[in-house]
């Protein structure tokens, strides 16, 4: 049966107040996961402000927060950590994919054609309920990890390693990426490294979530919608950004030659990565935490480089600029001394917000309403098809 689409045709857009390139200032659709806000009220996740969840909490009570709208028990807390744990498996399939990969691949593809093939070896994709995405979602927080970590042992030839089942998310992930897990340092390394998670795993209508959610409004499926946001995440203006600064640092290489450095990338008019945001235009508060644990982790592991380059490079981009430093500035200064490799930086990214991308998806879904916006034509005015013999 065929269908026929009553479009209307292509005519200029009446109202152009309505107008707003790159969508700045708009409302395109309402959410009970996240507020963000440049006041008082600070950084919301379902109401709980981020500073507390930061310091109080697991990542994994955070994940559990924005999946099932209420902060776990001691019993849904210990139910959901062992389905992490259970569910941490890779499909033949993805195994196949690891193995083929070549070994100069951004980790970022790599996740994103990941989980693409992941939504292949699901035989009930067509199932969008509320119940079925829950449970695809935290089979991904599970697999995420897993999968980049495989394909990062893989290339560097490295033997795999399994999560284990008393350690939190974030003491497993650092343990899969760099083996570490006993000692004293590994543990402040860890809790550091949940800090990051959590303050990355939601922010409203980022470009990656908003990519998911526009896909979700379709009634594709979460692993469509996920793959998405995954893309938009690679990004240097979005995710990539924590990479970006971390090779930065690199670049600069020491504290004395930062000032230097960050006044000659101003004047030929660079972008410095990790400054500036769209929405928050007086600064992060996300960005006060990981400042405050990058640099006790810098005092912890006596190693005071990266977090003396960063303030160098802040203090300089505030004078000049009256730009602040986003999540990603400081997070990267964390990353750094934790030795994980800088291409893993945004798939660490992608193991944290996959929970908020997951609760986006399945509260568009729930509530769904297609996103289809309008454009301001542009193009040439109306004019005579000239066939093509008589074409100059
Ligand atoms: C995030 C970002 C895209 C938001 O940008 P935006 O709201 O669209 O702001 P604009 O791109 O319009 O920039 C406004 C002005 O600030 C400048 N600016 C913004 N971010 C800058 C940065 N990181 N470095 C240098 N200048 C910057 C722009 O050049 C522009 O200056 P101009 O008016 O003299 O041309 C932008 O700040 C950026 O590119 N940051 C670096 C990438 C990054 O850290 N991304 C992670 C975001 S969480």
């Amino acid at each position: 049966m065929s269908t026929v689409m009553n479009e209307s045709p292509a005519t200029e857009m009446k109202d152009r107040s309505a107008y707003s390139p790159g969508l700045e200032g708009v409302i395109a659709g309402e959410s009970a996961l996240c507020l963000v806000d440049e006041g008082e009220a600070g950084l919301l996740y379902r109401g709980y402000p981020i500073r507390e969840l930061a310091e109080h909490s697991a990542f994994e009570e955070v994940a559990y927060l924005l999946l099932f709208a209420h902060l776990p028990n001691r019993q849904e807390l210990a139910n959901f950590s062992a389905q992490l744990i259970d569910r941490a498996v890779l499909p033949r399939l993805l195994e196949v994919f690891l193995g083929a990969v070549p070994s100069d691949a951004h980790p970022m593809d790599i996740v994103r054609s990941g989980v693409s093939l992941l939504g292949v070896v699901d035989s009930d994709t067509a199932d969008n309920s509320h119940e079925a995405n829950v449970y695809r979602s935290i089979g991904l927080l599970a697999q995420i990890p897993l999968m980049i970590a495989a394909s990062y042992r893989l290339v560097t030839g490295k033997p795999r390693r399994r999560p284990h089942d008393d350690l939190t998310f974030a003491e497993n992930l650092l343990y899969l990426l760099t083996d570490r897990r006993e000692d004293d340092q590994a543990k402040a390394m860890a809790r550091v490294l949940d800090v990051s998670l959590t303050l990355y795993a939601e922010h409203e209508f980022n470009a990656s979530t908003f990519a998911a959610r526009v896909t979700a409004s379709t009634m594709t499926d979460l692993y469509s919608a996920i793959t998405s946001a995954i893309g938009a995440l690679k990004g240097p203006l979005h995710g990539g950004a924590n990479e970006a600064v971390a090779e930065m640092f690199l670049d600069i290489g020491s504290r004395e030659r930062a000032e230097t450095w960050v006044r000659e990338a101003l004047v030929k008019k660079h972008r410095i990565m990790g400054f500036g945001h769209r929405v928050l235009k007086k600064g992060d508060a996300r960005s006060i935490i990981i400042q405050r644990h990058a640099e006790s982790l810098s005092r912890i592991c006596g190693d005071h480089r990266w977090y003396e380059i960063a303030t160098t490079v802040n203090r300089v981009m505030e004078q000049e600029k009256g730009l602040h430093p986003n999540l990603d500035f400081y997070t990267a200064v964390a990353y750094l001394l934790m030795g994980i490799p800088r291409e893993l930086y945004t798939p660490l990214f992608v193991c944290s917000r996959i929970t908020g991308w997951c609760a986006h998806v399945i509260e568009q879904q729930d509530h769904n309403r297609l996103m289809r916006p309008r454009a301001l034509y542009t193009g040439p005015s109306r004019r005579d098809y000239v066939p093509l013999d008589h074409r100059s």
